[in-house]
């Protein structure tokens, strides 16, 4: 090739990459771009192999030209750059920001019903001098059952519908009483606690789940009455559930208490209404909200109390019912299904 005809064939390299380059409006195409020219396969050294071929008095002129070529390509690269960069702060820049409109508000969690159930019903038994006392929720037979008074064949152990662990060596507690036994074991008297808790049976319908909160009570001391049981449970059910309403025990069984009761509340949902269609109470106007009764001396024995000294009472009531019959909830698995539409209500 002759030395004109590489000088101007230099010359329209330039010519080409600087139209190609306003075409261009990304840093990465206009560096590939400049590789095809400048790089070392690029067209640019592929020209300036050939000028070793050249009469050597036309090589400092034609050295001269690439050298040329190559700033004003170099130059023309930085200069594009600069003018996008430009471009892009300005429409930064030009962004409206608009100052009116909301901010977004996230969600922040809260406790879920049935814990606020147990920590509200904690809180009023603690005004009345109830401390908490906690089990474990797999118990032996002896704290769930045996010294609750449930002997090896009592048929109130059916009642109980029990999950059996480790070949039945040890059982998920099916209520919170055994927290009495396992309380007077390590207290003396006297002793005045509440134990909330998760407890197990198999069950499974609209109003029972195979794992459910109980909140027990259990008070010993001297000379405590079934009056002393009826006052603490009045003052609970007004405090938590209306101040208007009304409790009432119906005798029933229960190994561990004599006499032993079921203790029902007046029907919050229609006291003011005609409840022969309420829903809640099915028109009795009663709806039951546990378990009660005077401590059986026998269970006083297990844990050797004096039963001269001393006499109790003890009661226990399940979370999700109370939280039911507080908000008017049919259907236990409600609280359990994680549903935010059901759970953000409260
Ligand atoms: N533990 C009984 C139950 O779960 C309830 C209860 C507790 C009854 C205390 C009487 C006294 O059915």
């Amino acid at each position: 090739m002759a030395t004109e005809e590489l000088i101007s064939k230099l010359t329209s390299l330039n010519e080409e990459f600087a139209n190609a380059l306003i075409q261009l409006s990304s840093e990465q195409e206009i560096r590939e771009v400049q590789a095809k020219y400048l790089g070392k396969k690029g067209m640019v050294s592929a020209l300036m192999r050939e000028m070793g071929k050249l009469p050597p008095e036309d090589k400092r002129t034609v050295g001269a030209a690439f050298n040329k070529v190559k700033s004003s390509i170099a130059g023309a690269v930085e200069g594009r750059l600069g003018e996008l960069a430009a471009a892009a702060e300005k429409a930064d820049l030009e962004r409206t920001v608009d100052v009116s409109l909301p901010g977004r508000v996230r969600a922040s969690g809260h406790t879920h019903i049935v814990t606020q159930v147990r920590d509200e019903s904690v809180a009023i038994f603690g005004e009345l001098g109830f401390e908490v006392a906690e089990g474990p929720q797999i118990e032996n037979d002896f704290h769930n059952f045996e010294a609750l008074g449930f002997a090896k064949d009592h048929p109130a152990r059916d009642e109980q519908d029990t999950f059996f662990v480790d070949d039945g060596k040890l059982l998920l507690r099916t209520h919170t009483s055994p927290v009495q036994i396992r309380t007077m074991l390590s207290e003396a008297p006297p002793i005045k606690i509440v134990a909330p808790g998760a407890v197990y049976r198999r069950d499974d319908d609209p109003t029972h789940s195979p794992m459910f909160g109980q909140i027990e009570g259990l008070l010993i001391d001297e000379n405590v009455r079934f009056s002393d049981l009826k006052g603490v449970l009045l003052h609970f059910v007004k405090r938590y559930f209306g101040e208007d309403l009304e409790i009432r025990f119906r005798p029933s069984f229960f190994p561990f208490v004599e006499p032993g009761a079921e203790v029902d509340m007046q029907c919050s949902f229609c006291i003011d209404t005609d409840s022969s269609r309420c829903r809640v109470c099915k028109g009795t106007t009663w709806v039951e909200i546990g378990g009660a009764g005077m401590v059986d001396p026998v269970v006083l024995e297990h844990v050797n109390i004096d039963t001269e000294k001393y006499t109790g009472f003890a009661f226990g009531m399940g979370l999700e019912r109370m939280a039911m019959l507080r908000h008017g909830v049919n259907d236990i698995k409600n609280f359990y299904e994680g549903d935010m539409r059901f759970l953000t209500q409260f």
